[in-house]
């Protein structure tokens, strides 16, 4: 089938990728023109695991290209994905500016029958106002009610995760597809059946709903994930408080199947582009609505002050005044495997400590230019603080001289560090620990002073203290 999607940012790209993947005819388009030239390039904008070879055999087989062309984009896909950023708006709620823009240019240029696809994620309504802009522009054109242009606005939110969005495309857990009951709608679910037939082989994992209630799945799946998170933080900040260790607890509770392992863990707060701004905007239509999600203004709450969390611990062990001290903070991205800083917890800990007059040696394994990018912008009003953060050339480079490890992203290649190549080039031998990587008791043992989240601190052998 002839593909058109519009956005090559992390969901447009990996959508575009593997339904190319699967034998469909995909054409990419972006505004951004330096996007395009990369992609044209042989390269990709983004670092997501698997991307770049997938899209390089597609491209050899003539399955995908890129372009900035909008009017051969409109004409290429008979499906139009719209995969454009909703970032939040100054008061919470989902921008749609780039969302109704690109339903204004499928109206500009349509030349037959179209199935706008929604694969961003939008508020409850927001497909009929698609449906709304592109029926102006076909009435510009004189077209209105054109039965050579009809058109049908689909609901189908993504699920992927940043990390591991190729395998969670190519196996999905669910296909959320969001339609009317009208004859448009029927024409489109035909091809919509078409278009996701492969995934669908092994088993049926279409489930077919009205188009509100698909929009409002998607916020509904992310305020709960983002609400477990919270709630075994502050569980966690309990746990601090009366001694118990929140590892234990997560295995105890886990264990009873109707609340499972997953998302359970503890840590130093949430990120990255669609927990924060979809809680947001969520608790935004509500209360247009008339109703306050009072759940979710507490999810909100408590990430918010989740962030502090590490800070407090460090300044509980090193004292409030930070000057003159060197940290070294390993991990940047939001999560690991993905190069994102959008609302990663990072931004919000460096801020602080160099607020507090501390230098910070960052290191990550994939995300340093786009946190450089990201720190300039942050710290521009700050540039005595900004110049006290530098980047390593290496995770061991960053620890020499620290007064201390701070660990924010659970990346792989910090589970199992050399400890004692660690404490022989750390100033002091104290790790700062915001996703709980190693075992108090381990660290103790080693003659680390380890601080983690919700769990005991152990003092270690041969201290002082
Ligand atoms: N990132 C995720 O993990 C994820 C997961 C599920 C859903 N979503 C949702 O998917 C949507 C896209 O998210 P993202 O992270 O891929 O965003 P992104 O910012 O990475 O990419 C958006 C792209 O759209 C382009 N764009 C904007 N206006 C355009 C237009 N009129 N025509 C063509 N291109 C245009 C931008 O230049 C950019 O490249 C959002 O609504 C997001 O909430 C994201």
């Amino acid at each position: 089938m002839k593909i058109t999607i519009v956005g090559t940012g992390y969901v447009g790209l990996v959508t575009g990728a593997c339904l190319a993947e699967i034998g469909h005819d995909v054409f990419c388009l972006d505004v951004d023109p330096r996007k395009i030239e990369i992609l044209n390039g042989g390269g990709v904008p983004i670092h997501e695991p698997g991307l770049l070879e997938l899209i390089a055999r597609n491209r050899a087989a003539g399955r995908i290209t890129f372009s900035t062309d909008v009017e051969a984009s409109v004409e290429h896909g008979d499906v139009q994905f719209i995969a454009v950023g909703t970032p939040p708006d100054e008061d919470g709620s989902a921008d749609l500016q780039y969302v109704l823009e690109a339903a204004r240019s499928i109206g500009r240029y349509m030349n037959g029958f179209k199935v706008i696809v929604d694969k961003s994620t939008v508020p409850v309504g927001t497909a009929q106002r698609v449906q709304g802009v592109v029926a102006e522009e076909l009435a510009k054109r004189g077209l209105a009610g054109s039965e050579a242009h009809r058109l049908s606005v689909v609901s189908n939110p993504e699920f992927l995760k940043e990390g591991a969005a190729v395998d969670d495309f190519m196996r999905p857990d669910r296909i959320i597809i969001g339609l009317d009951e009208d004859e448009n709608g029927n024409a489109a679910r035909e091809k919509m059946k078409r278009l996701y037939a492969p995934f669908n082989r092994n088993h049926e994992r279409t489930i077919y709903m009205d188009v509100r209630s698909a929009e409002f799945t998607k916020y509904a799946a992310n305020a709960m994930l983002a609400t477990r998170i919270s709630f075994m933080n502050e569980m966690a900040n309990l746990a601090d408080r009366v001694g118990a260790d929140i590892e234990s607890v997560r295995r105890g509770i886990g264990s009873d199947p109707r609340i499972g392992y997953h998302f359970l863990y503890a840590g130093c707060g949430y990120g990255g582009s669609c927990f924060p701004k979809d809680v947001q905007a969520l608790i935004r239509t509500a209360a247009e609505s008339g109703q306050n999600l009072r759940v979710l203004e507490a999810v909100e709450e408590v990430n918010h002050g989740q962030k502090e969390v590490l800070v407090k611990k460090i300044v509980g062990a090193c004292g409030e005044d930070l000057g003159g001290k060197r940290f070294a903070v390993w991990g940047l991205a939001f999560k690991p495997n993905t190069d994102d800083m959008r609302e990663a917890p990072s931004r919000r800990l460096i801020a602080d400590l160099l607020a507090r007059g501390a230098t910070v040696v960052a290191w990550d394994p994939v995300a340093a230019e786009e946190a450089r990018r990201v720190f300039a912008l942050d710290l521009a009003h700050v540039p005595e603080q900004h110049a006290r953060l530098t980047f390593a050339s290496s995770q061991d480079d960053a620890l020499t001289g620290a007064d201390a490890l701070v660990i924010v992203t659970e990346w792989t290649a910090f589970k199992a560090p050399d400890f004692a190549h660690l404490k022989k080039v750390l100033k002091a031998p104290r790790i700062f620990d915001g996703r709980n990587l190693y075992e108090p008791d381990a660290m103790a043992e080693l003659g680390i002073d380890y601080h983690s989240i919700g769990r005991p601190h152990v003092t270690p052998a041969n201290s002082a203290a």
